[in-house]
């Protein structure tokens, strides 16, 4: 009996882990099937980051080529925020300045989940308010939506019938090597000294 028992066993074994194995192949193509529907490839770019091409507030036209050697740190946000986005960029303009010389190896930028509000004009009054560090980017909200998509960043405008509307945003600066790879997120709540220590711990 026991060695009919074990076989039993066995082939109960067997069948969960084969019922596991087509599980994760479902998920798998579900994911891939949803990837695709998203317009990107399902294969190894699964990643955060990838190219943009987008206006700057220098008026100058801006790709993830523009900073060679340097590193890039991303913000995603909008000029008319009244909270989470004048809070971020002061701590982050503050973690810069503490950091002395070393912030030069890192090009702080201000993605607009707004473009239709915020134009390259519009962006450089706003970040001049923060650091000459820091930079706008703006374009189509096409170009916008895409790299939104690439960073894995949720945006959502509240619209009210009449007047100001307000974006609720994902809220994380993207630390990216120079060579354009995704480093580390890097919290945008906390001080400016725990951002800069976060920050400088990533640089080699
Ligand atoms: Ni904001």
């Amino acid at each position: 009996m026991r060695p009919r028992r074990a076989d039993r066993r066995r082939a109960h074994e067997r069948r969960g882990l084969l019922a596991t194995a087509a599980g994760v192949a479902g998920v798998l193509l579900l994911a891939s099937l949803y990837l695709m529907l998203l317009g990107r490839p399902p294969a190894a770019t699964d990643t955060v980051g990838g190219p943009f091409r987008l206006a700057a507030s220098d008026g100058r036209t801006v790709t993830d080529r523009s900073f060679p050697g340097r590193y890039m740190l991303i913000y995603f946000g909008y000029s008319h925020c009244r909270d989470v986005c004048p809070t971020t960029l002061a701590a982050l303009a503050a973690a810069l300045d503490a950091m002395g010389t070393r912030a030069d190896r890192v090009q702080p930028l201000f993605v607009t989940v707004d473009p239709q509000r915020d134009s390259p004009a519009a962006l450089d009054r706003y970040v001049a308010d923060f650091t000459p560090r820091l930079l706008g980017l703006t374009g189509t909200p096409a170009q916008i939506r895409a790299m939104e998509r690439e960073y894995r960043v949720r945006s959502t405008a509240h619209r009210p019938a009449a007047g100001d509307y307000d974006i609720e945003h994902s809220s994380v600066l993207y630390l990216m090597a120079p060579d354009g790879t995704f480093l580390a997120p890097i919290r945008a709540d906390e001080s400016a000294a725990a951002m800069a220590s976060d920050i400088e711990r990533q640089l080699s």
